[in-house]
């Protein structure tokens, strides 16, 4: 093992279904836990539900449903979505198991002990679909959330509150001495600036509900669910709990610890974590990657409007790997990206059914014809495209690493996209079937069956953490051996003689995007 790597979504509200938004965090994460894991590395790969605090105890009351019952359908049709997106988290930590409540209550009185936090009252507004706390000066005019824009309550009650202002001073001086902390730089000047403007400490206990954890010394109140929250990154390693090897191995003694979260939680995980972690003093040892929203035409995704779509819907009517692949591709990280059934079915026909779906159809069916499925390493070059090939095939798979080792997975689908197009150019280029007509250029004809083999090889190879349904569909018609799937077998000519391969089969097939348009506008 080279690395060992620590990854975690967002713990997801189980007030309602995961819907294709915030499921992008989930796919990307999968995306860098597959690629670590396909380079060796021990990646460690954590996603879970976050089960308390007001919204959902209300959502649960609409349903006349006690919160517990509520949270554990929601998890349990969660858990079965990562499923099918075949999400290889290690873990789903809920953060209603006792393994966590346990472990935050000792965390909170830890905290009240050193006084880094203290009883006082808060007067303010509280946002309850983004749990938050807003002192009047932040919400806007008429009253309303300044991050989501809906109607806030108001709140007076005896509070916990933890010491920012404390830390304000140690949590600047770590930002700015770690320049990849926050990722990308504009978000971190965003937390510099709001940092330098002054901060409040932190309202963490609430008592005008029930559903959470409750302060083990005083549990007329419970703890704030933000806080709650957050520590489900090291109650899940068995932090301060009887076995802590996992918070030994990943966080204290790991390699890379990566936090992906959206732009809208971005505060929560650049102030209030680091400073959760330097009171107890934890180390920091977590990266912060921040990505933009998916919006649909109207804007967000919401309810209200009814234009919400769900992973499943889009998996049932065109696979898994679309939807991947969609998400990954329209999203540059950091900035927001757009859905539409337009968009999505453009992509689809383009990129996945005439790009990469008629290259491996076209390839396969030709190796199939002129070679009766079996290709063989030709001993010389024959064609001066050969040269160039090689040397493309380096360049690729070097920048695709680059960008998959950076987080820049958009960027890495782009090259491994303009790889697939030099294939399909090279095929127009070599012209195979005229080559056919002669029975001397049978070696040169050869030597473009096995180009192609092996491009579609390495193809196959880079689009795994992606689209590992297709990776491995090709793989297996290809008849490629364990050993040439693998990271280490990223190298143009690793097949020497090559198995007798399956007859082609549709992977992408066209879509009428009329058609399909007009199905999803019912
Ligand atoms: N429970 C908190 C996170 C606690 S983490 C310690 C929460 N949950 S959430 O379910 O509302 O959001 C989970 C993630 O989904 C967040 O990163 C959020 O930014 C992301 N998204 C929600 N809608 C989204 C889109 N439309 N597009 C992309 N991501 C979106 O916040």
């Amino acid at each position: 093992m080279d690395k060992k790597c620590y990854i975690t979504t967002p713990i997801y509200y189980a007030s309602g279904d995961v819907h294709i938004g915030n499921s992008y965090s989930t796919v990307v994460c999968d995306v860098f836990a597959r690629y670590h894991r396909q380079k060796n590395d021990d990646t460690y790969f954590l996603t879970g539900m976050d089960e308390h605090g007001q919204k959902i105890e209300e959502a649960a009351k609409k349903q006349n449903k006690t919160p517990q019952e509520f949270v554990d359908e929601v998890a349990s049709r969660t858990k079965n979505l990562w499923q099918n997106l075949q999400i290889t988290n290690n873990d789903f930590i809920r953060t209603s198991e006792e393994r966590h409540t346990k472990v935050v209550q000792d965390i909170f009185e830890q905290l009240l002990r050193q006084d880094d936090i203290y009883l006082g009252t808060y007067e303010g507004n509280y946002c309850v679909p983004c749990e938050s706390f807003f002192p009047k000066s932040q919400l806007n005019e008429d009253g309303t959330c300044p991050d989501c824009g809906r109607p806030t309550i108001k709140v007076k009650e005896e509070s916990y509150f933890l010491r920012l202002k404390k830390y304000e001073k140690q949590l600047l001086d770590f930002i700015k001495a770690n320049k990849d902390f926050i990722q990308p730089e504009t978000r971190r000047n965003e937390v510099i600036s709001f940092i330098e403007q002054g901060l409040e400490d932190l309202c963490v206990s609430r008592t005008s509900f029930k559903w959470g954890i409750p302060v083990k010394s005083n549990p007329k109140h419970v703890i704030y669910v933000w806080i709650d929250a957050l520590a489900n990154y090291l109650t899940a390693l068995g932090y301060k709990s009887q076995d802590d090897s996992l918070y030994q191995k990943y966080w204290l003694n790991g390699d890379e610890v990566v936090h992906v979260v959206g732009k809208d939680i971005l505060r929560f995980h650049a102030i209030y974590w680091p400073i959760m972690l330097m009171a107890l003093n934890v180390p920091i040892r977590f990266k912060l990657y921040a990505h933009g929203w998916i919006l649909m035409k109207e804007g967000k995704m919401s309810k209200s409007v009814g234009n919400i779509v769900y992973p499943n819907d889009v998996v049932n009517e065109y696979g898994l790997d679309s939807l991947r692949y969609y998400l990954v591709k329209e999203m540059p990280l950091g900035n927001d990206g757009i859905f539409t059934w337009e968009r999505f079915i453009e992509r689809y026909n383009v990129d996945l059914a005439n790009d990469l779906g008629n290259l491996v159809s076209r390839s396969i069916s030709m190796i199939n014809k002129y070679f009766q499925g079996k290709v063989v390493k030709p001993n010389k070059s024959y064609f001066t495209y050969d040269d160039e090939i090689l040397s493309l095939t380096k360049k690729v798979i070097e920048t695709y690493q680059n960008d998959f080792n950076n987080f820049q997975f958009q960027n890495g689908l782009n090259i491994i996209w303009s790889y697939i197009d030099r294939a399909n150019k090279y095929i127009d280029e070599t012209s195979p079937w005229v080559l056919a007509k002669d029975e001397s250029k049978k070696e040169e004809l050869n030597d473009v069956m096995y180009h192609l083999y092996e491009m579609l090889r390495l193809i196959s190879i880079m689009i795994e953490p992606v689209m590992p349904t297709s990776s491995k569909i090709i793989l297996d018609e290809l008849k490629v051996n364990e050993e040439n799937r693998t990271i280490s077998s990223l190298v143009f000519g690793k097949t020497l003689t090559g198995e007798t391969i399956d007859k082609p089969i549709v992977l992408f097939k066209r879509l009428d995007i009329k058609e399909e348009i007009k199905k999803h506008e019912q």
